[in-house]
């Protein structure tokens, strides 16, 4: 019988040491090296404070959580392979207890490969993004190509390409779909979704970040659903087939009705990425929580995203993962007509800051130009569904302004002005509600 242990215990603590390190590393890091930032020109006002053009706020930080992240995952390589190291060098004495040696996975190491070189581009996309702001037709097509690795690495697995049917379709259509090249096209544009739409929820203390930490434990809690509890970490193959649905029925986690040893894996793989960016992300959410003494930069943004881009594609839960991102899909949805030109669009949608009462109220887009028939019709409906309030002129009733469509301005439409550190606190809450629903 094959008696080919799944990989995971020592592995998996070695991770959680790994990510205590980060997390101390960002701590102590971000603070330490602030000022090498400012002195570079790396810095920005805090565009919600009345000592906004006093005090520079390092700006990219993003790229030391990034360094550390990487470096780290890096370091980690040959610990995610332990399991196969020691059988490696055990391996005469399995051979006389008549254990099959274990080929070296070289297929999992290129999945390991291929995520950090989309990271690593990601990497260099954000912080090329905070130094020279490059255009939006210019840095959308780029994440897409940074995922032709990971979905080289899918398809060298054959990946499966099917999706099940929504239950009302499933008389017309079956039960799947096999969605062939497009399934692909969706988990490229999967990378480039992840990455920009955390980048666009942006501009008041914490927001990033703290998006990227409640993803990234929501990621995290899925992974654990799918690994064989109780957990005995030397755990025999056959015990991980279907026969394991029997012999610990009750006991072992939903995941392992159809639990597999792949499956395993690639949660195990999830949570060696997901662990250390929690870390980091509470790291430096320390430092950026209101008031900020750093900011994330573009870097952190892209980073976050390609990491959760990259866990969804080759941990093979690219439809799930798009669950916890429902706040980012309600502010890209409402933010298309600013973003594809219909409204105009400021450089900065942040909220508008009153000094006098410390509170954030809606901030507004001017529509200088008479509006076309299609912006007036786009801009009635959104302020009809609530998404938008609309400042008319008092005799003809054209709309002279707009709230700027994002999920901030929205809230603060919806509840009333509030300040900075409420209003983070209210986008975690839906953060936090859209993962408990997903
Ligand atoms: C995106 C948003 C933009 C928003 C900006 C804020 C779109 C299309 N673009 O642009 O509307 O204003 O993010 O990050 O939606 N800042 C703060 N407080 C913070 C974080 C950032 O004041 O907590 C300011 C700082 O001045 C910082 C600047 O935002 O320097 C960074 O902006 P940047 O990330 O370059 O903006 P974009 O990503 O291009
Ligand atoms: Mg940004």
């Amino acid at each position: 019988p094959l008696l080919d242990p799944v990989p995971a215990l020592p592995a998996l603590y070695t991770s959680v040491g790994f990510s205590i390190f980060a997390f101390l590393s960002t701590l102590y890091l971000v603070p330490a090296l602030g000022h090498t930032f400012v002195k570079a020109g790396l810095k920005g006002g805090d565009l919600l404070k009345p000592y906004r053009h006093e005090i520079p706020i390092p700006e990219s930080q993003g790229l030391v959580c990034a360094s550390i992240y990487i470096l780290l995952l890096m370091l980690f390589i040959p610990f995610a392979f332990s399991n196969f190291i020691m059988n490696f060098a055990s391996e005469n004495t399995s051979y006389s207890e008549g254990i099959s040696v274990v080929q070296f996975p070289h297929y999992q190491l290129s999945v390991y490969l291929s995520s950090l070189l989309s990271l690593l581009i990601a990497t260099m996309l954000g912080f090329l993004d905070d130094v020279f702001d490059i255009r939006w037709r210019h840095k959308l097509p780029i994440p897409i190509i940074a995922s032709i690795p990971l979905l080289m690495v899918y398809y060298a697995e054959r990946g499966n390409t099917h999706v099940v049917v929504p239950l009302p379709l499933r008389s017309i259509l079956g039960t799947l779909v096999n969605l062939g090249p497009l399934y692909y096209l969706y988990m490229s544009l999967l990378s480039t979704f992840a990455t920009n739409s955390i980048n666009i929820l942006a501009g008041i203390n914490g927001s990033e970040v703290s998006q990227a930490l409640i993803i990234a434990v929501s990621v995290i809690l899925n992974d654990l659903l799918y690994l064989p509890w109780p957990m005995d970490f030397r755990i025999p193959l056959h015990l991980l087939g279907n026969k394991a649905e029997v012999e610990f029925g009750g006991v072992w986690s939903a995941g392992m009705a159809y639990g597999s040893r792949e499956l395993v894996e690639r949660h195990l793989f999830s949570l060696y990425f997901m662990m250390p960016l929690v870390a980091v992300c509470l790291g430096f959410l320390y430092h950026n929580w209101y008031p900020a003494r750093a900011f994330p930069g573009d870097t952190l943004c892209y980073v976050t995203g390609m990491a959760f881009a990259v866990v969804g594609i080759q941990a093979h839960f690219s439809k799930t993962l798009l669950l916890f991102f429902i706040p980012q899909i309600f502010n890209f949805i409402i933010s298309c007509p600013q973003l594809f030109g219909l409204v105009p669009c400021p450089r900065h949608r942040v909220p508008r800051y009153d000094a006098d009462t410390n509170l954030l109220y809606p901030s507004t887009a001017e529509l200088v130009k008479e509006p076309s028939k299609i912006t007036m019709l786009t801009l009635k409906t959104m302020a009809a569904l609530g998404l938008t309030e609309l400042q008319l002129h008092p005799k003809t009733g054209a709309i002279q302004k707009a709230s700027n469509l994002t999920i901030l301005n929205f809230f603060l439409v919806r509840l009333g002005p509030m300040n900075e550190k409420r209003l983070v606190q209210v986008l975690m809450c839906s953060q936090v509600a859209g993962s408990v629903v997903a």
